[in-house]
């Protein structure tokens, strides 16, 4: 079975565990197998960052893409987006995590980070600007099932992660791992907040730059037309399918984990409608409906 959740990766600590009070206790599957409790513990935020937060699958990269690019109005000049926009409690290829702390601590605000946290995990909720997207489950269960089937084995093994034997098993171990239902239940009561923005993948699929602008205009940045224009261009699902090896993340040996293509696929809403048995969806949204609220399903057009 995929063994998400099972063992955290301790093997770049260089101290004890620190004992941080506002950390949850682990319970199976409770924290990320890719969380580094040391970088999380010992990270410093700043006010002026911005985090980009997700369920796994969600439209993370595509994200992280679109504030790199209305950060820059339209930088292409960088060969790994995870450089510019680091994800915040894991390093591709694991780093030691007082190097990753230190090259954190001299980027220039506003920094830019990607995180799967909790609202309970995320260091500077209260006080970061978040945009949190979220993306219907059925999709992000399939998009995750490719991602396992597309990574190459070096890459499978470094996240400690393992290709299931079928589309029925990787639902169901979708649905014991439950980091989507963790993460949505978690940002749900807090989407009101100030710092806080919150977006549909199908809403960037529907009016890409018209989201942009309201992205910008959250986090007061401006930007003139031809910026806007270049930065949407580049945040178009066909120009980061082309330039795939810059969003692909990296093995130890700088190889790209995923085959090429593999990670860009195919970027749709309603792809579970071409892979999901009637069963299997089934299954998905009952547990939403366990776990999530009515508005929160209605919000994500659940049935
Ligand atoms: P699919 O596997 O359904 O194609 P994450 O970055 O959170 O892992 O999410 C990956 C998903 O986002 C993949 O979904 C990927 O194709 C999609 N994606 C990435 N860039 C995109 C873009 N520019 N437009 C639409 N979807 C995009």
């Amino acid at each position: 079975p995929v063994s998400v959740g099972s063992k955290p990766d301790h093997s770049n600590s260089e101290s004890p565990e620190p004992q941080h009070a506002s950390r949850p206790a682990a319970r199976w599957g409770e924290r990320h197998p890719l969380h580094d409790p040391w970088i999380l513990a010992h990270f410093q935020a700043r006010p002026t960052d911005v985090l980009i937060t997700t369920a796994p699958k969600a439209g993370t990269t595509w994200m992280q893409q679109i504030l790199h690019q209305l950060l820059t109005g339209g930088d292409t000049d960088f060969e790994d987006i995870d450089q510019v926009v680091p994800w915040l409690e894991r390093q591709r290829p694991p780093r030691a995590w007082r190097e990753v702390l230190a090259d954190f601590e001299q980027r220039p605000d506003p920094r830019l980070f990607k995180t799967h946290c909790t609202w309970e995990q995320t260091p500077g909720r209260e006080t970061a600007r978040i945009v949190l997207t979220v993306r219907d489950p059925r999709d992000c269960c399939v998009s995750f099932y490719h991602h396992l089937m597309d990574m190459s084995d070096s890459a499978l093994e470094q996240d400690q992660l393992e290709r299931p034997p079928s589309l029925d098993a990787h639902v169901d171990q979708w649905l014991a791992f439950g980091a989507w239902f963790r993460n949505v239940a978690s940002w749900w009561p807090q989407r009101q907040r100030s710092n806080l923005l919150m977006l549909r993948y199908s809403d960037l699929k529907a009016d890409l730059p018209g989201a942009m602008r309201r992205i910008a205009g959250f986090l007061g940045w401006s930007l003139t037309a031809e910026a806007l224009e270049r930065a949407a261009h580049y945040s178009a699902f066909a120009w980061m399918k082309a330039h795939s090896e810059r969003f692909a993340g990296r093995n130890a040996d700088g190889t790209p984990m995923f085959r090429t293509g593999g990670f860009i696929r195919k970027g749709q809403t309603g792809d579970h409608k071409t892979h999901l048995t009637a069963e299997q969806e089934a299954k998905i949204l009952r547990r939403c409906r366990q776990e999530l609220p009515p508005d929160c399903l209605a919000y994500l057009g659940l049935p």
